[in-house]
């Protein structure tokens, strides 16, 4: 277990999922690695686990019913939350998502979260349908908008006997990302990865330019979750309406030119070069000196574009031995297929293909369903809150940056 838990009081929610008592080993894992472990249990959670297997291996009665506090001076209900290091809901069912989602505060793992000064973390455990539902995936986004890191259920069998995603996240998982919400190192401490993202926008004339509908989101999302994993990131970023992430440094670039130079600078001593951004592939032979004119009953105005150098070859030619480098592919159609040619064609470790005229897909959309491609073949995920999608691109790389796998 994680070294910044010791002597932290961390509060963890545990709530009405046949997960609940996978719990039980992890709250004692928490204290033997030296936190104060307090456990809140929904009522329902109460169904599936005896508090007294909590208060066994946690030496600290778990509490349930907010009217039977004992001790409550004042704000019983508030007082964890407020003490709190750190508080875990895990599992969290979708009624505690939605519930958290809209402020509700009607037990004691809510008020809990709504009192909360630390770092706040729910990991999901549900059945597959339940987790893609519209509605839990809106109240997750909700969530993760506001702060609240969401650790994504994996993959796997559940209890119906299905195969899908809804399994909640492993004891390492959870582990990790509570070291990291407490200020731990995280997995990518020490390592440096370069984002690229947005669009460009190759200029016409001095006021007109040719571009594209990338908004920027993926790309921000990477940076935003490899800075949470640790990593010292730069993100080079054409013209975008969104703030820079705190702890990012930023490259402003408008051309692929720009864009080319911008990474190749950065690229020596990175660990990871991820290009999110939606590169031009042709830019006008010739920029305008003065505004082009509307020539009257001309009708027609030719332009001549030539081609952008390729900015991923670029990258792949002139990386250091051992630094990954992920492409993206966004395709209308066929994506899957596209990737897997751009992976072979540009030497790539990853490429994340995305469909965009899939629903909830599209350029702009704060959602994608993505395909991780790679050598080891290709995983499609479901529709995703792009950080999300962010945060398990960004898990794989520091899988395969430790060695402990590939991409
Ligand atoms: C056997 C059983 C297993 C359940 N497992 C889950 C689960 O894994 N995830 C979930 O979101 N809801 C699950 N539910 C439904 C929740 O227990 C139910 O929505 C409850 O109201 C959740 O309340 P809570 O969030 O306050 O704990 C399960 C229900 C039953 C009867």
């Amino acid at each position: 277990m994680i070294a910044a838990v010791r002597g932290k009081r961390i509060v963890l929610g545990v709530t009405g999922s046949i997960a609940a008592y996978k719990m039980i080993d992890f709250a004692r894992k928490l204290t033997q690695a030296g936190a104060q472990v307090q456990v809140v249990l929904t009522e329902s959670a109460t169904r599936f686990v005896q508090p007294l297997a909590f208060q066994a291996v946690t030496g600290v009665p778990p509490a349930s019913d907010m009217f039977a506090l004992e001790d409550d001076r004042v704000a019983g209900h508030v007082a964890m939350g407020r003490a709190a290091d750190a508080v875990l809901v895990a599992p969290a069912t979708a009624q505690t998502l939605a519930k958290l989602a809209h402020g509700f505060a009607d037990d004691l793992v809510a008020t809990t979260v709504l009192a909360a000064r630390g770092p706040v973390l729910v990991a999901p455990a549900m059945e597959t349908r339940m987790w893609l539902s519209a509605a839990t995936q809106e109240n997750v986004a909700r969530l993760a908008q506001r702060g609240i890191v969401v650790i994504p259920p994996e993959s796997g069998e559940l209890a119906s006997g299905e195969i899908g995603e809804g399994r909640l996240a492993s004891p390492d998982a959870l582990a990790a990302a509570l070291d990291r919400a407490l200020g731990g190192p995280g997995p990518l401490a020490g390592r440096r990865v370069v984002v690229t993202a947005g669009p460009t926008a190759e200029p016409l004339d001095p006021v007109r330019v040719l571009t594209n509908r990338s908004s920027g989101k993926m790309g921000y999302a990477v940076a935003e979750a490899a800075r949470d994993a640790g990593a010292e990131v730069t993100l080079v970023s054409g013209p975008v309406a969104l703030a820079v992430p705190a702890g990012v440094a930023c490259v402003r670039i408008e051309t692929a030119l720009q864009l080319r130079d911008a990474v190749l600078a950065a690229l020596p001593g990175a660990d990871a070069v991820v290009m999110a951004a939606a590169v031009a592939d042709y830019r006008p032979a010739e920029t305008a000196e003065g505004k082009i004119k509307k020539e009257r009953g001309g009708g027609e105005l030719a332009l001549r574009l030539v081609e952008n150098p390729d900015v991923l070859r670029a990258v792949v030619a002139a990386r250091k031995p051992g630094t990954l480098v992920v492409g993206f592919k966004a395709e209308t159609g066929d994506a899957v297929g596209a990737a897997e040619r751009m992976l072979r064609d540009k030497g790539l470790d990853l490429v994340v293909a995305n469909d965009v005229t899939s629903a909830g897909s599209e350029f702009g959309s704060d959602t994608d369903e993505v395909a991780f491609v790679s050598a080891a073949g290709s995983e499609r995920q479901p529709l995703l809150p792009k950080r999300e999608v962010a945060r398990l691109l960004v898990g794989r790389i520091s899988v395969a940056l430790s060695g402990r796998g590939t991409l």
